[in-house]
């Protein structure tokens, strides 16, 4: 049949050219991230997604409203005192670092300028009494 070589050649070439593709996008992607956002991943990443955005209605979308709550100190407190974050076993410092990471990362535009960082201190002042 005419033309079937030549489809035949079309199919082995696309085959062999599919592999090569994801191979170059993998080699383009990979990008180090931070201690901070690997903690992320690991300890909140699975219930809110690891760009901060979730299942809409089951648990809180973070990317580009958390900010709202770290601007006053009851949100500040709500957040510390959230069961996923004071249960986390993370220490004092890498706790303030991955809320750190929520607020001024996933948070976007709705942290608002200003809005003071998170500290180990903090952490620990809050939750001394339930870690
Ligand atoms: C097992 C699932 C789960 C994990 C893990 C988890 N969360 Fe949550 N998070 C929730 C749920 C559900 C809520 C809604 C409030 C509630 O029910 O406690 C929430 C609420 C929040 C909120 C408040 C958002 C809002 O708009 O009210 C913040 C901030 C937050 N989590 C941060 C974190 C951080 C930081 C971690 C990791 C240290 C984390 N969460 C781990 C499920 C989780």
């Amino acid at each position: 049949m005419p033309g079937s070589a030549g489809l035949r050649r079309a199919a082995i070439l696309l085959a062999a050219t599919i592999p090569l593709c994801a191979a170059g996008a993998a080699d383009a992607e990979p990008q180090p991230i931070g201690a901070a956002q690997s903690a992320y991943l690991m300890r909140c990443g699975g219930c809110h997604g690891i760009e901060g955005v979730s299942v809409p209605g089951l648990i809180p979308t973070l990317r580009g409203r958390v900010g709202a709550l770290a601007g006053t100190a009851k949100g500040r407190d709500y957040m510390l005192h959230l069961p996923n974050v004071a249960m986390s076993r993370l220490d004092d410092a890498t706790l303030a670092s991955v809320l750190n990471f929520v607020v001024f990362g996933l948070g976007g535009a709705s942290t608002a300028p200003g809005t003071p960082p998170f500290t180990a201190h903090q952490v620990h002042a809050a939750l001394r009494d339930s870690r």
